[in-house]
């Protein structure tokens, strides 16, 4: 069954395990001595995050948000949401680095960016594992990409089709058999 919906293996999981190694050493080097606080961006960068956090050289916090932009469409509604928020009282004494499975038109980043700026932190970066600028409807560049990849629909290691396969430990490309059977 999930041959049938496999175009090919985009980004196998050893190639996850070196890239989120690298990122783990430069955000390691680059937040030595700061109040590192990562978000992870839900549901999508859950196993992003969680790699990433244990390969980390820093001590670091972390908090949950989550956000909700496409539903089951394949293009962003350009409108983002923020279904689960988190709060904290030093705010202004945090570098927060937000953490993203994928920056397709980069709304959600960017409007993440904003909303935690407005709250007065100490610094505010963000990461991403896969980078598709070909896709970008606003001016957004992530501070660290993973890796940059063409304009495919990917799921796999945290990212759905239609809310399945998150759990895969690879990122693959949904074949267009499948997606024209579910007339997309
Ligand atoms: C996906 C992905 C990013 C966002 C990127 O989330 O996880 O958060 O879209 O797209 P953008 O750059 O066009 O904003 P989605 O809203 O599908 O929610 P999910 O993470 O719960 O799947």
């Amino acid at each position: 069954m999930l041959k049938s919906i496999i175009k090919n293996i985009l980004v196998s999981e050893e190639e996850i395990d070196t890239i989120v190694t690298r990122l783990a050493d430069e955000i390691s080097r680059d937040y030595a001595g700061k109040n590192l606080v990562l978000v992870c961006v839900l549901k999508g960068s859950i196993m992003f995050t969680i790699d990433l956090a244990k390969k980390l050289d820093t001590v670091c916090e972390m908090e949950f948000i989550r956000t909700y932009s496409y539903g089951n469409a394949t293009e962003s509604s350009g409108e983002v949401k923020i279904l689960v928020d988190f709060d904290r009282p030093d705010f202004a004494e945090c570098d927060f680095l937000i953490l993203e499975d994928i920056v397709d038109s980069g709304n959600t980043l960017k409007y993440l960016v904003e909303h935690i700026m407005s709250k007065g932190p100490k610094s505010v970066k963000t990461c991403t594992l896969l980078d598709k600028p070909s896709r970008r409807k606003v001016d957004f560049d992530p501070d660290y990409v993973g890796t940059v990849i063409p304009d495919e629909f990917v799921f796999g290691y945290g990212l759905d089709l239609f809310e399945k396969y998150r759990d895969l430990p690879y990122v693959a490309v949904v074949s267009p058999d499948y997606l024209a059977s579910r007339g997309l």
